[in-house]
């Protein structure tokens, strides 16, 4: 008897594994790192304002062209009743874990560009809308999906697969995590052209800033009154979200982020690198100490920014509130999903003898000294030009001495300006559509080119808005080799 309940206990015990509490004060309080330009951390909302609303857990449905979707779908879809996106319940082991936080990584959706608005939906079932859409396997579009809530119906925009998504053309699929890769040239339009992405970001904005123009609302996720920035303050006078378009890198790399600039790139990264790292962004703006902060970091993006700094409120006092919040189950499966996630080989490495002479120039350059082997990082900070890394700062431990005198701007201007750049992996750095923390540069040749320090030359990347022409400063070591070391040097770097 006593033995059967000691068993019927510790099996119930097994199917529960424990979902942590995302949003705690304690691990809060020094998981920021402190904006340069005012040496505080940024601040947050509580523990208790965050979990003041409830969670949100729903699973999200392809959409398809009326042309391409099967005869059962529609009905099928309007029958069915909000399920999980992650059920903690089901979640015995880490597979578990991983393979809900992949399905979750491809079907999460912004909450805030949810419509249930009968013409929008109306339009999602005419074949016009659709135009030459890239279309996957199955027929389907990646973007924008259905997601079925305790409201009903609705139509609603990817999240981080929107974003952090690798086109497979050829096998019309797509590789969750990136790194991204630009657009199919023969197949424009990702997004149906009738189903703009300006029309769910609008959406989402007019929402998280009631009653307050476009323009001021966006001004507010980028302003940094501490380092005023004309260009930022015209933004104030756009009307709508579809006069962001000029501003948008479109398709070289650049993806303004809230805290960012659209003058200072920040492009999106490899998410198969998380592993390797101890800080998350280019500027390392938050500690990476497993999948709980990598679920913070969803948490902060997606809706628990209170977008404080020092004195610097730049939200009014009522739209200082969590507008929602992912369920922490959700927000774990992903984190534990991309800390499980590792780079691919390269499938057309060069020779063995090539890759070790190409090793043997890494190390004479000293480039371990940074991008240490196995994990070709150190996954510390470098202090960017102009930087004076106080003593005192809280990650003095991970700072190293020397700069690389890349483009200051991100680390120095922006709220995402930590006033330091990480030592990126270069694992996986074969498969990387885009160089430097702003994906200025598109190739390892074009990264080795000393060409790319002269004013007049024009980067193959991203540039700020209305640039061509520019220098890409810094990270020389490398650029007065001999072609063939630098041939040589490449080959090892693609085989990592
Ligand atoms: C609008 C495009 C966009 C969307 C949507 C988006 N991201 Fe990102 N993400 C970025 C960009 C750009 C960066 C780089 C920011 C930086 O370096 O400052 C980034 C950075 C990250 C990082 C830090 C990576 C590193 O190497 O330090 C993680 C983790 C991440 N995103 C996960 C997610 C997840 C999970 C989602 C969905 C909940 C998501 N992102 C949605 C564009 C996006
Ligand atoms: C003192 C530290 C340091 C040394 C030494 C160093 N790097 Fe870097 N490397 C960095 C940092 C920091 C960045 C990111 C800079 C940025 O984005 O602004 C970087 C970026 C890169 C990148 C671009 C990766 C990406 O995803 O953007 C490559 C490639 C690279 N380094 C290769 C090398 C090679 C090869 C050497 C030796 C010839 C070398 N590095 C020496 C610190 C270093």
């Amino acid at each position: 008897m006593r033995v059967a309940a000691i068993i019927l206990l510790s099996s119930l015990f097994l199917m529960q594994t424990p979902v942590p509490r995302i949003w705690n004060d304690v691990d809060l309080a020094d998981w920021a790192t402190p904006v340069a330009g005012l040496n505080v951390r940024p601040g947050h909302f509580t523990s208790a304002e965050y979990y003041s609303v409830p969670a949100d857990n729903f699973r999200t449905y392809p959409v398809y062209p009326p042309d391409h979707e099967p005869s059962w779908y529609w009905e099928w879809l309007q029958r069915q009743k909000p399920e999980p996106l992650v059920d903690a319940a089901r979640m015995k082991t880490t597979a578990d874990w991983i393979a809900a936080g992949e399905r979750a990584f491809r079907e999460i959706d912004f909450v805030l560009a949810r419509t249930n608005d009968p013409q929008t939906i109306g339009r999602t079932r005419e074949k016009d809308t659709f135009g030459n859409s890239f279309l996957l396997r199955d027929g389907s579009v990646s973007d924008p999906r259905w997601v079925i809530t305790d409201q009903g119906l609705m139509l609603t925009t990817s999240d981080c697969s929107s974003c952090h998504v690798r086109f497979n053309e050829a096998e019309r699929s797509i590789v969750p995590a990136g790194p991204l890769v630009p657009w199919p040239e023969s197949n424009p339009f990702i997004r149906p052209p009738g189903l703009p992405i300006t029309d769910f970001f609008g959406r989402m904005v007019s929402r998280q800033f009631p009653d307050e123009p476009f323009g001021i609302a966006f001004w507010r996720t980028a302003a940094t009154p501490w380092a005023p920035d004309t260009r930022i303050d015209d933004l104030r006078d756009m009307k709508s979200a579809r006069d962001l378009g000029p501003l948008f890198g479109g398709n070289n790399g650049g993806v303004p982020r809230v805290n960012g600039s659209p003058f200072y790139g920040s492009k999106v990264p490899d998410l198969h690198l998380l592993r390797y790292y101890r800080y998350l962004d280019a500027t390392g703006t938050h500690r990476l100490r497993g999948p709980e902060d990598i679920a913070r970091y969803i948490a902060q993006v997606s809706s628990g920014d209170s977008m404080e700094f020092g004195p610097h409120l730049m939200l009014a006092p009522k739209q200082r509130r969590v507008t929602y919040r992912f369920a922490d189950e959700v927000l774990y499966a992903i984190g534990v999903y991309l800390m499980s996630l590792e780079p691919e080989k390269n499938p057309f490495a060069a020779e063995p003898a090539l890759v070790e002479n190409g090793r043997l120039i890494f190390e004479r350059e000293g480039c371990g000294n940074c991008h240490a082997p196995p994990n070709y990082t150190n996954g510390k900070l470098t202090p960017a030009t102009g930087f004076e890394v106080p003593a005192s700062h809280p990650n003095l431990v991970d700072v190293m001495a020397a700069s690389l005198d890349t483009d200051p701007g991100l680390a120095m201007k922006t709220r995402k300006g930590t006033g330091f750049y990480k030592v990126p992996s270069l694992r996986g750095v074969w498969s990387r559509p885009f160089l430097l923390h702003d994906g200025s540069v598109t190739s390892l040749e074009e990264f080795f080119d000393a060409a790319r320090l002269h004013n007049d030359y024009a980067p193959r990347g991203w540039n700020p808005p209305g640039v061509t022409r520019r220098a890409v400063p810094g990270h020389t070591f490398g650029l007065n080799l001999s072609a063939g070391d630098k041939r040589t040097l490449i080959a090892f770097l693609k085989d990592l």
